[in-house]
Formats: structure tokens, sequence, C-alpha cells
């Protein structure tokens, strides 16, 4: 494994260029400014206070059109897109799907899974019968929406309209019967908790952004076009809603993260906004066309970016939703940075305040953390409901020494690096900073990563961070030399070549003192993804690099780690995302081993999805006795999501008919997995 040094410190010339400016004395509480007296990194103690390893026997690899899970386990279906939320309404009839329907209806694509207790309690000591459950949406694609679309520009308005509101979050009751949890409909919208949360819905902008030009003139040509939106809201919900998490005060964060499909442009955006440099940088980072117009007749007008520019300034953000509370609107939490988010995942600091980590799911972005200002308040949830708007945005920076810091972005630091990097675009405030958050972090030196997804910290059961956080790096096509914590397998064939990163990896970081609020931590590579078994090197398309990963584990390949999750024995469990274009003989897979072992870990997959889907959302219920998982786009076959659209318009059938059956159209589906003998999963 080549590495390289890594760029010059840019710390170092920030701190020069501040004090140059007489900044120092003010500076002097910066913690960019203070790593070099901060303290020695130190590794936490092995988390999981049992440590029991799983006892199943591994699923064999497979492309079956089904969930298949270990012998003595069993598999129900929760809910799949189209059901409905609520009693008195027909079965999914996917050909007639309406926006008004799909608002009444479970979401396309589910991703995140996160559970609550009813009733709500802290510390957690949930026993009963009844929880929560709420799901994102990802994303909306017409080749999979409509079965009748028959070309792609066939589409009508009011199918637009239907795709876009099939985005967002599902909250709906489950309750506990003899074989798992099944979901409970309402009398109607209104009489119970379940409800969707869509791209139409409104909702408060809140933290240091929330008055950003941007957001106030996006927000206005959202509220446009849906003028019976209450005054002070923007109706523009939120969408390509990827991972997320928890908060100990029983809210659910939903991270925002390829928002950028669902622009176009009729024309070129003005010129003004053509020409402002903050607005290129982002629409060139984001992927969204400020010119050479992309026209989608059909789409609704707020995203046309010809005239709505800065329509993009209303995602990329983190949205908490109070699933116990629906007349609550959904909060974006600003203070947490604008990126194509792919988690928000929560742990307590040592001294009370509430850490958010994230990763930004695009080749070399970034990790970040967020810690509050404010100390979580475990008596009076309520009294939590503003904490996200107030604290301090890191971005990780990894050594080649396996040592880290996070790096503070503030508006200083971030402008100091503007200026010695020549940045045209300096930012104006901290709302300026918060919106392009990722420039800041770039600027500053944070360190380029392999498509980070679930970014999660090991908790104890009050929510404390024990120090130890996961990383799943899910891949990175583009061929790079290797960097810190973006590691590299030689071509023993061409060992100079650059490769790519094709089958993933996961990096374990441990936080300074086993505190999760720390600005060092230590890390090092927890798992190389590949081929456990094999030395040798797959050359596919021309493009693959090093698919090894002797050494690293052993027991059942995979690539491509996506979101992950604790159990309370020490092990992580780890879903996979387009494992099949690296070993195209087994579906997407949700596979297990010990936190705590080193050397050649042991890996056990423990399930496997139908064809052409990617594995999300994996999560235990309270008591651990059933596991959750949401299947994700069954059918997009094993090859890119390009290639099925491609061949769909050609007349193909998608692969897979999960879950019902037969010729029936796929679906995206929450599946619950129960042992039979009722026993705690893995047991
Ligand atoms: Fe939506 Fe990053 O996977
Ligand atoms: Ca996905
Ligand atoms: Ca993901
Ligand atoms: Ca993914």
């Amino acid at each position: 494994m080549d590495e390289i040094a890594p760029p010059p410190h840019i710390q170092d010339l920030i701190s020069a260029r501040l004090s140059r400016r007489g900044l120092v004395a003010s500076l002097a509480s910066l913690p960019l400014l203070s790593l070099a007296s901060a303290c020695a990194a130190h590794k936490s103690p092995p988390p999981g206070a049992a440590n029991a390893p799983v006892s199943f026997s591994p699923v064999a690899r497979t492309n079956a059109d089904t969930v298949t899970v270990p012998a003595g386990y069993q598999v129900r279906t929760v809910i799949a897109w189209g059901d409905p939320l609520f009693e008195g309404m027909a079965p999914a009839d996917l050909a007639g799907l309406t926006r008004a329907e799909q608002e009444k209806r479970f979401g396309q694509n589910n991703d995140m899974l996160a559970l609550f207790a009813l009733p709500f309690g802290f510390p957690a000591s949930h026993q009963g019968d009844d929880l929560l459950l709420c799901a994102n949406h990802e994303y909306a694609d017409a080749t999979m929406m409509f079965p009748q679309l028959t070309k792609p520009d066939g589409i009508s308005a009011a199918q637009t309209q239907a795709l876009y509101a099939s985005m967002g979050i599902s909250v709906l009751a489950l309750a506990r019967d003899g074989a798992g949890w099944r979901m409970v409909r309402d009398a109607n919208p209104g009489a119970g908790k379940n409800r969707r949360i869509t791209p139409f819905t409104p909702v408060v902008f809140a933290g240091p952004a929330a008055r950003h030009e941007w957001v106030l003139a996006a927000g206005a040509a959202f509220r446009a076009a849906e003028p019976e939106a209450k005054e002070g809201l923007i109706p523009c919900g939120t969408m390509a809603n990827c991972a997320g998490g928890q908060t100990p005060w029983g809210t659910f964060l939903s991270a925002e993260e390829n928002f950028n499909f669902y622009f176009h442009a009729s024309g070129d955006a003005p010129e003004a906004a053509r020409k402002d440099p903050a607005l290129s940088a982002d629409a060139k980072s984001f992927g969204y066309p400020l010119q050479r117009p992309q026209p989608r007749p059909t789409a609704p007008a707020q995203y046309d970016l010809a005239s709505n520019p800065h329509g993009p300034a209303l995602y990329g953000w983190t949205v908490e939703i109070d699933p116990y509370d629906p007349d609550w609107a959904p909060r974006k939490r600003t203070a947490l940075g604008r990126r194509k988010a792919e988690c928000a995942n929560t742990a307590l600091t040592r001294d009370g305040r509430l850490a958010v980590y994230s990763g930004d799911d695009q080749a070399d972005e970034f990790v970040y953390k967020f810690v509050s200002s404010k100390k979580f308040d475990p008596q009076n949830r309520l009294a939590n409901r503003d904490l996200l708007d107030d604290g301090q945005l890191y971005v990780a920076r990894f050594s080649p020494e396996g040592e880290g810091e996070w790096l503070a972005l503030t508006l200083a630091s971030a402008n100091a690096a503007a200026a010695i990097a020549g940045y045209r675009a300096p930012f104006r405030d901290e709302g300026d900073l918060l919106v392009r958050a990722r420039e800041a972090a770039r600027l500053m030196g944070a360190t380029p990563m392999d498509r980070p997804e679930d970014v999660e910290a090991i908790l104890d059961g009050d929510w404390v961070g024990q120090g130890p956080v996961l990383i799943n790096c899910t891949n990175n096509r583009v061929r790079a030399q290797a960097s810190p914590a973006s590691p590299r397998r030689a071509d023993p064939a061409d060992p100079g070549k650059t490769q790519a990163n094709l089958t993933g990896h996961v990096l374990r970081l441990d936080e300074a003192g086993g505190d999760c609020g720390a600005m060092r931590f230590t890390w090092d590579v927890f798992l190389l993804a590949g081929d456990p078994d094999t030395p040798t090197i797959t050359i596919r398309d021309g493009k693959l690099g090093a698919v090894s990963a002797m050494g690293s584990f052993s027991g059942d390949r995979f690539a491509a780690p996506d979101n992950l999750c604790f159990d309370r024995s020490g092990n992580v469990w780890i879903a996979t995302d387009n494992s099949d274009a690296v070993f195209a003989d087994c579906n997407d897979s949700v596979l297990v081993t010990s936190v705590q072992a080193t050397g050649p870990r042991s890996v056990k997959r423990f399930l496997v999805g139908p064809v052409g889907a990617e594995i999300c959302g994996p999560t235990f219920a309270p008591d651990e006795r059933a596991f959750f998982v949401a299947i994700q786009h069954p059918g997009e076959g094993n090859v890119t999501g390009q290639e099925f659209r491609d061949a769909r318009w050609r007349g193909a059938a998608p692969f897979s008919h999960f879950p019902d059956g037969g010729a029936a159209w796929p679906r995206s589906a929450v599946m619950c997995i129960t042992k039979a003998d009722g026993g705690r999963i893995g047991s």
C-alpha cells in the first residue's frame, strides 16, 4: 500500500496569516489553533459490554430474487412503496399514483430506518409492543416508478408531481405480534402519528443560514409555487433523504444527499447568478446546471434554475422531525452545514453536549462532526428542541501516521484559508460559511475520502459516545494515489500505477480521551472490503483495480460497505450498496463482524437481498429480537442504474419482482427479520 505525503499543512499558513492581521489574541481560543498543545491521542476502552460473537450459519452467496436469511430466521414485509398509511384506502396501484395519493402512501426507495419507543423514555428501557418507524425515501426515478411509461419524455406533469412526492420521509406506527412487528394504519390523516413528509411539505429553516440571501430568494420562489403554505414556512419539504440519525430526545434526523438531480433548467440562469463565483462553485461542486439548459417541461416550476437559480440552497441540509408530534414543522438545521449528507449519527460528549457525525457521500468529499454549544437535558425532551441551532462544525483531517484532528470551520479560519488560496468568493458570515461548508472544508485542508457513508459512534446505555467511531467508505472509482484514510491496493502487474478503490473500506476513528467532543483522534483501517481468499487482481472493463482483501479479514467476501449499526454485544452489522458490481455472484447483503477483533477479523454474511437492490437502514428493535432493513430499488439489476434505464426504454422488464413475486413490478420495502424461536438476533 503506497502512501504519498499529504498536502502541506495549511493550519500553519492560516495561523501565520491571522497573526499578521493582528488577530492572534482573539483567536487564542480557537480549537484550530490550539492543536499543538492538544492532549495526546488515546485509545478508548473496547466497546460493548458482552462481546458475544454471532452464532448463525452464514448465508451462501446467491442471486436469488428474495431476502435470504440464515436457518432458523424468518422474514416479513412490513410495508412497501405505495402501501397506504391509512385505513379504507385501496392497495398499491402504481399505474394510478398521483401526488395526493403518494402523500398518503409509503414512499419510494426507502433508505434509513429509525425506531422510536412508544411512549418516549430516556434512557431507553423499552420492552413494550408499540414503536414508531421513520423511513427515508432517497430518490425517485421515472423508469422504476411508472410501469406504463414507454419513453423517458412520456411522463406527465401530474406524474412528475407524484414522482417528487414519493421522496421525503414516512412515519408509521408498528405493533408487535407473534412473528415480529407489523404496521398499524391510522383511521385517517391526523388521527395518529402516521404521515408523509415530501418535497412539498412546509418546513422551518433554523440556525445561522436561515436568512442567507440564497435561502430567502429560493424560499420566495417555492412559496410562490405553493402559496397556501403558512407564513414563515418554506414549502420545500425535504428530498433525496439518504441516511440520518436519532437524537436522545426522540427526534429523527434525515440527511439530504443527491438533491441536484431534481433541478433542471429551461434556459440559462440570469447573468448575475451565472457570474456569481460562489454560486458557480456551488453548481460545479453539487452538479446542477446554471447554463447549458436541460429542460424538463413537466417538472415543478420552483425547481427550474432559469427562474430560481438559488433553489439548490434549500437542500443538502440535515432535517429534524419529531415523530411524536406531527404538528411540529420539520426543521432544517443549518448549523450542521450543507453538503451531500449521508447520515447524522449522534453521541453525547463526556460533558453532556451532542456530537453529530456525518459523511459527504461524493468521491473526494469529507467527514464532518458538529458539537452543540449547550448540553442535552435528559429530564425534559422539549427543552432540547433548538439544541442543534447553536454549535461548532468540524471537518476531519487524517494524518498518515494514524492521528487526526477535527478542523473547526470558523469564519476567520475559512477566510484566512480562502485568502491563501486566492479563492474569489470569501465567506460573508457564519450562515454563508454553512451554506458553502464544502468549499470551506476543502480550503482548510480536510482529507478527501472514498465516499464516506455511515459515520457512527459506539454509545453506552445513556447515549454517551465511548470514543470509537466507524466510517464506511463505499468506494472511489476515480484512480488516485493512496492517501491517508483512502488506502489503495497495488496491482502486482503494474505496481506503480494509480488505482481506484473499487471495493471500499471501513475506518475506525478513536476520539481522544474516549470523548466525542474531542478535537483530536487516532485512526486505523478497520477493514478492507474485497475478497479475503485471493491475492489476485480482477480487472473488468479495463477500469477496475485491486479487489484482494487478503490479510484484512476472513470469511465472506463483499464490497461497497454503506450503512451500519451496532448491537449491544460488540458487533457491527454492515449493509452493502452495489457489491454485485464487483462480485456478481451475490446480491447486496448484510455482514457482521466483531468491533473488538484484531488481525484478520471474521466476517459472516447474515442476509442477502433480492436482485438489483441495495440494502439500507439496518437497525434493531430495542430488545434486539427483531432486525429491520430497507430493500431499496429491487430490479435495477446487476448493472448501473443508467444501463438499466436504457434497457427499460428498449422494453426490458425489471430484473426483480420483489416483494410480490410472479410478474409483479418491483417495490422497495421494509423487512423485519426475527428468529423463529423468538431469541435475540445473532444469538
Ligand atoms: Fe444515498 Fe450515500 O447513499
Ligand atoms: Ca441508494
Ligand atoms: Ca447510503
Ligand atoms: Ca450508497
